[in-house]
Formats: structure tokens, sequence, C-alpha cells
């Protein structure tokens, strides 16, 4: 008998990921909760909220779901996965416990300096006066410095503040005037690190992870890293300046020994682990610990997996072994680029009517966002409404033809980076190659 799947979700990770586990031929049936009209495509939609946990286990039961998969990162600390364990029910997601890695940073920290994981130098904060010392001590060298508010602030509790002004503005905004409630009531005051970002991604089953990929993305509005931030405007996998030396540096100064001190804190790690890290001169170093997929790197993520998801996710959500199961990658790359509606991440319209999607090539994929069927029409219904991603036999193709693709598709007000993907050949020109040999 195939398996039944429940995805948790509504966004493009979560297509991305229906579109990935749709063509397992382990599974019989997936169903999304809430979903997209992208995923209702491969899926049945379930009327139910991604954080309505009662009633997202209610359906697990009377459908009898062999595995349910987590999307965002609410329901995991809203306790999904603590409360379908509890009911006897296969979930891939950490225990709100272990999500603690995500949606506290100062309990990151502390758990990275525990076990020597490299990281910025850092102080945990909940009074003004100490934490404005500390800004201090880097700021009045010329040296700016990292706040964070330690709690979930949707992308907008970080603030790289250049001078003491700056620093304390910040920190009274957060520790005395609670700008995110109960999120920055506490704050991670931290060195400010210089170098490349990559995103690294393994799968865990509490003791053991298995290595997915390394993605970058892009989280300004604008071009050249101009404008505000946002959830994530374009990704690409594989960036070359995550070498096969540094991912294994990265795995075992960083992947394996997290893990292990996850267990040895009785609150084990199943899930998808994400690690941000800056690549210093002094090599990798943590930024923050994700406990989920990203979005949009699952959108790119996905389209370059070889094997069948399934059998992964399993084990991993069963605390399996993965010596029974692979992760085999594609050759080539894989880039995608987030359509947004003119005005995010700050006021943008809805409801405008999506046009050209049935004139992109097969090979294209749409993975839908903040879409929905109005009268019979797909039109817009949030900030990032879709990403168009492209693989391709290296990275030149397979950013020409995304941005081939993308010049199809069409809804008023349509907003989109041009330049995702350029940071790789503008350090590739720094090598001696220049713009033109990659053909955008
Ligand atoms: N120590 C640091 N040094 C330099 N930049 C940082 C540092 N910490 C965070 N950042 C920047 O801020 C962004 C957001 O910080 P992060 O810790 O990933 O929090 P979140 O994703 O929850 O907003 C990072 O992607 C990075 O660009
Ligand atoms: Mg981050």
């Amino acid at each position: 008998m195939g398996k039944k799947v429940l995805v948790i979700g509504a966004g493009g990770r979560e297509h991305a990921l229906v579109w990935k586990l749709a063509q397992s031929p382990l599974i019989e049936k997936i169903y999304a909760a809430p979903g997209n009209p992208g995923i209702g495509e491969l899926a049945e939609l379930v009327n139910v909220g991604a954080d309505d946990v009662e009633g997202l286990l209610s359906f697990a039961k009377r459908e009898a779901i062999d595995l349910t998969v987590v999307g965002p990162e609410i329901p995991l600390l809203a306790g999904v996965v603590d409360s379908f364990a509890k009911a006897g029910l296969s979930i891939f997601g950490p225990t709100a416990a272990a999500a603690q890695i995500e949606a506290s940073k100062a309990f990151a920290k502390k758990l990275m300096r525990q076990c020597n994981i490299p990281t910025a130098e850092f102080k945990v904060f909940s009074q003004i006066e100490p934490a404005r010392e500390y800004a201090r001590t880097f700021t009045e060298k010329g040296r700016p410095v990292v706040i964070k508010a330690d709690g979930l602030a949707a992308g907008k509790g970080v603030v790289i503040a250049v001078n003491t002004k700056e620093a304390e503005d910040v920190l009274e905004s957060m520790l005395l005037r609670d700008a995110f409630g109960d999120a920055g009531r506490t704050v991670v005051v931290e060195e400010c690190l210089q170098g490349e970002e990559v995103s690294f991604f393994v799968v865990c089953n509490g003791n053991d992870y298995l290595p997915i990929m390394s993605a970058q993305d892009h989280k300004r509005a604008f071009d050249g890293d101009q404008g505000p931030n946002t959830g994530g405007m374009g990704a690409y996998v594989n960036p070359p300046v995550f070498t096969d030396e540094l991912q294994q540096k990265v795995e075992k100064e960083i992947i394996a020994p997290v893990i292990k001190a996850m267990k040895r804190e009785g609150i084990p790690f199943c899930g998808v682990l994400y690690a941000g890290l800056m690549i210093t001169d002094a090599g990798p170093k943590v930024l923050e610990f994700n406990a989920r997929f990203g979005d949009p790197e699952t959108q790119v993520l996905m389209p370059m997996l070889e094997s069948d998801l399934f059998p992964v996710l399993e084990a991993a959500a069963k605390g399996e072994s993965f010596a029974g199961v692979k992760m085999e990658i594609k050759k080539g790359a894989c880039l995608g680029v987030v359509l947004a509606a003119g005005g995010y991440p700050g006021a943008f319209a809805k409801g405008m009517v999506i046009s050209g999607l049935e004139s992109l090539d097969r090979d294209t994929l749409i993975f839908h966002a903040g879409t929905k069927i109005n009268e019979g029409n797909l039109v817009t219904s949030g900030g990032r409404v879709l990403a168009v991603v492209c693989c391709g036999s290296d990275f030149k193709a397979a950013a020409l033809k995304v941005y081939q693709q993308i010049g199809r598709v069409n809804f008023e007000n349509m907003h989109y980076r041009r330049d995702v993907g350029e940071r790789v050949w503008k350090k590739s020109a720094a090598a001696g190659k220049r713009r033109a040999d990659y053909g955008f």
C-alpha cells in the first residue's frame, strides 16, 4: 500500500516539497494544509491552518496519515511535532524544545559556546546598562556591532549598528520599548563578521545527519543588495565558495557537534537543520541555525535531488538510521527568482491577474507562494507571489533560462531582482572571468 503524506504550510517551500514528494513511487496520496493553488495541482488541499495543531492532528488521525512533513517554523514552536508524536503519528520536524535552536538565538549561541562551535563572539543581555557597555567595546574601536532580538522576529530582529548611538538606540528599542515584544526582551550582542554568507542544509534523525546541499539567497528587495530585507528574492544551489573541503570542515566542526550536543541535552534534533554560515578569513562561522527548510532555498534544492526524498524524511521522523537511504544530488546548477508584488516588503496590492504561466517551457518550474484562484483566474494574494526555477548544465545556463522564462510572465507591478546569482560571476570576474563568460 502506498503511503499517505500530509505537508503543513502554504508557501513556495511547501510547493517544492510537495512537487518532489509527488514523484515518489512510495506515496499514494499527498494532502497539504492549507496549501495554495500550485500545490493544489499535485495534492489534495485541506482547509486547516498551518498553526492549528489540534485541527492538523485530528485530520492526520482521521485519514491515518503515514508521514506529516512540517514546512514553517510556527507550527514547530506550537508543538505540532510533540502532539503528533504523543498520538503515535510519524512527523518530520523537531519538537518545540529542539526548535529552540532557531527560536532562541541566546539558546543557540550558548549551545555553540558549550561545544566550541565557531561563531561570532557574543554576550546575552536582558538589562540595558551591561548591554550598552558591551556594545561600546566594539563601537568605541570603530567596529560595527550586531544586535539580535532573542526570539522570532520575522527576519527583522537583527540590526548591524555602525556606531555607539545606533547601538544604543537599538538596544533601547528592544530592551526598554519592547519593539519586538517578548522576542526582544533578551538580546544577543555580537561581533560583526565579514565574509560571504552560505546556507547549509542537513537532515537529522536525532543521532546523525545526512547532508543535503548548500545554497545562497538574496535577502534585500532590490538589485545590488539595496533596499529593505525580505523573506528572500532568489536563491541558487552549490555556490562555488562552498567547496567540498569547506563542507567537510562545516560537517566536522559545526554540524556533528551540534547534533551530539542536542542529544546530550535530552532534546535530540529531528528534521532539517539549516546552518546560516559566514565564510570568514578565519574559516566558516555560524550566524544562526534554523530548524526547518529554507524559503526560497527549498525551491532550488528540490529540483537538484536525484533520489527519492520520502525514505529520507521517513527515516528521520522515525529516528531510524540513514544507512539504508540515500541523498543523490544531480549534476549542474539550479537557480530561482522570486516574482514579488510591487511595494513588497512594504505595502502591496493583491488580486492582480497572473498571466503567461502556460507559455513557459515544460522544464521550467513554477512554485507558488502568494497566489489564489479568484473567479477562475490565478491572482496574486501575497508579497512573494511565485518563484521561477530552472536547472541547467551550469550556472550560466540556469540563470539565462530563468530570466528568459520570466520575460513571459506578468502581473501588474510585478517586481523581481535582475541580479540573482550575480555575486557568483562577480567573484569569478575577480578571478579573471568576464560577465560575458556567463552570458548575462
Ligand atoms: N555576527 C554577524 N556578523 C555580520 N552579519 C551578521 C551577523 N549576524 C547576522 N548577520 C546578518 O544579519 C542577517 C540576519 O541574521 P540571522 O542571525 O540570520 O537572523 P534572522 O535570519 O533570524 O533574521 C544575516 O543573514 C547576516 O546577513
Ligand atoms: Mg537568517
